[in-house]
């Protein structure tokens, strides 16, 4: 009888021990899942937290910039400002060479070129100046789009820069032969001999510039592309400063840019940039000749597109850099948040 009772009270026992066990099993399988949870739902929750200020910090050094700038229009010193600045600001400046300075890419190069500066992530945030009319990354299927600026000069200034330039280059380079060193013919003589170097057709490039890639941009005379020009000055760049103002595009850029341009206008102020590349012996052209260059229809057209660039430059240089009458800029905020 009393061996019985003891086997039943060991089975009892064991039953206890082996409920015990799973049980402490069971804790044990849990706890390890929830630790797992527990470091997920961590890590989940990090993320946002990072993730507000670095999603700023990345706008703008994804930032790209093309200043897709015009041959003789003081691009040489505004590129100087930028290749100073680079460093310091922390951005990377890149020459676009194409082939024999053409100003319009092939179709296979229109869009490696737009797909390769979109993605090249190492070199951002980036400044990109190149001879190259302007190209509509819209149509090109990428999947952000840079900024374009550039610089504009009246036309008959930048035709009788590059006639000279081509004769007696500058003091940039002063000892590479230009193209047509040895010519000591002036602007005048070639206008009045209407020779084709001072032809008014080779004023067509501030319009095709602004125009683009297509074919009826590098019509001389074309009013669709001088429309078109207008359009995408408006439309697709951030702002176009003539060169007759080179000062105030360069403080309108550390204002709006200051990623790329802070410190630029002191810069610019301070280093000899401002008169970094003079054509040597540039002769004035004489009344006679600024009268029949300004009856050329090419003449007019290139000017209006001038004419309306300065309007527009002045317009955005006035609310950007002009102080309301009480001295204090402008400035905007949010309020009336809601949902609380
Ligand atoms: C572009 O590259 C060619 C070939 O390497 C070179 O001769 C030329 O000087 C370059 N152009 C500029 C403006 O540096
Ligand atoms: C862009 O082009 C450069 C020069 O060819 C190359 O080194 C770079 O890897 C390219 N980047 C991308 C993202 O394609
Ligand atoms: C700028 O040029 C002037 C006169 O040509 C010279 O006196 C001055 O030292 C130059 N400044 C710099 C920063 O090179």
């Amino acid at each position: 009888m009393l061996n019985v009772h003891k086997i039943w009270l060991f089975s009892c026992l064991c039953v206890v021990v082996i409920v015990v066990l799973y049980f402490q099993a069971e804790i044990a399988r849990l706890e390890d899942k929830y630790n797992k949870l527990e470091y997920k739902f961590a890590q989940i929750h990090s993320e946002p937290r990072q993730f507000f200020p670095k999603a700023i910090e990345r706008v703008e050094d994804d930032l790209v910039v093309i200043y897709n700038r015009v041959p003789k229009t003081g691009s040489t010193s505004f590129v100087g400002v930028a290749y100073d600045l680079c460093k310091k600001n922390h951005f990377k400046v890149l020459h676009i060479n194409i082939t024999a300075n053409m100003h319009v890419m092939s179709l296979s190069n229109q869009y490696k070129f737009a797909q390769n500066v979109t993605r090249w992530n190492d070199v951002k945030p980036a400044l990109y100046h190149g001879h190259m009319a302007f190209l509509n990354f819209e149509r090109l299927g990428t999947n952000s789009r840079p900024i374009f600026i550039n610089l504009i000069r009246k036309p008959l200034d930048r035709l009788v820069s590059y006639y000279y330039f081509l004769r007696n280059g500058d003091n940039f380079r002063p000892h590479l032969v230009r193209k047509k060193h040895g010519d000591k013919m002036t602007f005048d003589e070639c206008v009045e001999k209407s020779q084709p170097d001072c032809d008014p057709n080779n004023m067509w490039l501030q319009v095709p510039f602004f125009c683009g890639h297509s074919s009826q941009c590098w019509k001389p005379g074309s009013h669709w592309a001088l429309q078109q020009a207008k359009q995408n000055l408006v439309n697709h760049y951030l702002v176009v400063g003539v060169t007759e103002e080179m000062q105030d595009f360069i403080s309108v850029l550390e204002a709006a840019l200051p990623r790329f341009f802070k410190g630029a206008t002191e810069h610019y102020l301070n280093s000899n940039k401002s008169h970094l590349r003079q054509t040597s012996s540039k002769l004035e052209p004489n009344q006679d000749t600024i009268d029949r260059i300004q009856q050329s229809n090419v003449w007019k057209m290139e000017n209006e597109l001038y004419e309306f660039a300065l309007e527009h430059f002045k317009f955005v240089k006035k609310r950007l850099l002009s102080k309301e009458p009480n001295g204090v800029a402008q400035i905007y905020f949010y309020e009336k948040i809601r949902p609380k």
